[in-house]
């Protein structure tokens, strides 16, 4: 059946300016990492990405080697842009990145400009794509120069292949470091991508600082820590999820009892805020407004319809927040 987005699309989503940028972004942004590759069903996948726009959910954020196999989520999205977002591109923010490991030899890997263009141009024609809205340094490498990474960034736009460019998982000291080299090239940093949950809070140690202060905006990824900071885990490990699952970065051993503990309890003051656990812990990452959109994963348009209500409720009371830092403090 012809896609037709939904007209009220726009009626329940929050936008949010990214840093001093002239972007918005949704306040909750879909990731294809899991879900969307080669060996997964193409209608459970095409329904997520239909009901995510329909949810006025504009970002869909991807990368070069999600999948398996790598690049099969690029090849999917490039799908349903000709078959469903085709007239919808201008209402679209596609972004991709490159950084880990993509092909054999020492051209595929890390942040050199020779990897980075060439993985760009791969991931365009994959997707389809003239251009990509954000382009991502997936990760620091430490032995290339940063100057190298920032320039092949700051390349990319000036040929039209990307209209902003972010970095993912990088420190306080190199974030610095490169907002410093692009502003030098008249290519500001626009975004960081890092993990941030009420499981992972690196990046309340300096690295909010250092965007704040230069005006960078924030995307943050596994806010819900994969699925453990819902209610999937509760009942013990489900067959369809992703712990269950080989090879993923969600391992069955992480679900310790202490981490159940705590998810327990996470879920009592969820309920007890008329949410459930994926909503509050949505919510958290959002609170104060540091954060620019919480990035998430879907295996079902479910999860997703229950996700998008977090934004009914995103203020917690002070005797609310103090509650959650002694669920998460406990050993
Ligand atoms: N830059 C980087 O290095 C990096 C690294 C990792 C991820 N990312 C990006 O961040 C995106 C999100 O990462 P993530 O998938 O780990 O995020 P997440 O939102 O923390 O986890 C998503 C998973 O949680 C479960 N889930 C989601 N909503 C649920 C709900 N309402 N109720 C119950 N379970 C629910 C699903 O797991 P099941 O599959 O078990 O149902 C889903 O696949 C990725 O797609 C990618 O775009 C970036």
């Amino acid at each position: 059946m012809v896609y037709v987005a939904s007209e009220g699309r726009y009626g329940g989503m929050k936008y949010n300016r990214v840093g001093k940028s002239g972007l918005f972004l949704p306040a909750i942004s879909l990731g294809l990492w899991h879900n969307f590759g080669g060996v997964d069903s193409f209608e459970n996948g095409r329904n997520i990405l239909r009901k995510a726009f329909d949810l006025g959910i504009t970002h869909f954020d991807l990368a070069n080697n999600y999948g398996p196999p790598p690049g099969s989520a690029e090849e999917m999205l490039g799908k349903m842009m000709k078959a469903d977002f085709a007239p919808y591109r201008d209402e679209l923010v596609i972004s991709t990145k490159a950084g880990y490991q993509m092909w054999e030899g020492p051209y595929g890997d890390w942040g050199s400009r020779k990897y980075l263009i060439s993985s760009l141009d791969q991931s365009l024609k994959r997707m389809g794509l003239e251009y990509v809205d954000i382009f991502y340094s997936h990760r620091p490498d430490p032995h290339t120069p940063l100057e190298e990474t920032m320039g092949a960034l700051d390349q990319i736009v000036r040929q039209g292949k990307a209209l902003y460019v972010g970095i993912s998982n990088y420190s306080p000291t190199q974030t610095q470091e490169a907002i410093r080299i692009l502003k030098e090239l008249g290519t500001p940093l626009l975004i960081h991508q890092p993990r941030y949950s009420m499981f992972d809070r690196w990046i309340e140690d300096g690295l909010q600082d250092v965007l704040a202060e230069n005006g960078v905006g924030s995307i943050v990824f596994s806010p819900m820590a994969q699925g453990l900071l819902t209610n999937k885990y509760l009942g013990g490990i489900p067959t369809d999820s992703r712990a269950a699952k080989q090879n993923t970065f969600l391992k069955k051993d992480q679900i310790t009892e202490n981490v159940l503990g705590k998810i327990q309890q996470l879920n009592a003051l969820a309920i007890e805020r008329g949410q459930s656990l994926a909503q509050m812990a949505l919510a958290w990452v959002l609170r104060e407004g540091r954060v620019t959109s919480a990035l998430v994963g879907a295996s079902k348009v479910s999860q997703l319809e229950d996700n998008v209500s977090a934004l009914r409720n995103l203020s917690f009371t002070q005797e609310e927040l103090t509650k959650i830092e002694d669920i998460l403090a406990q050993n």
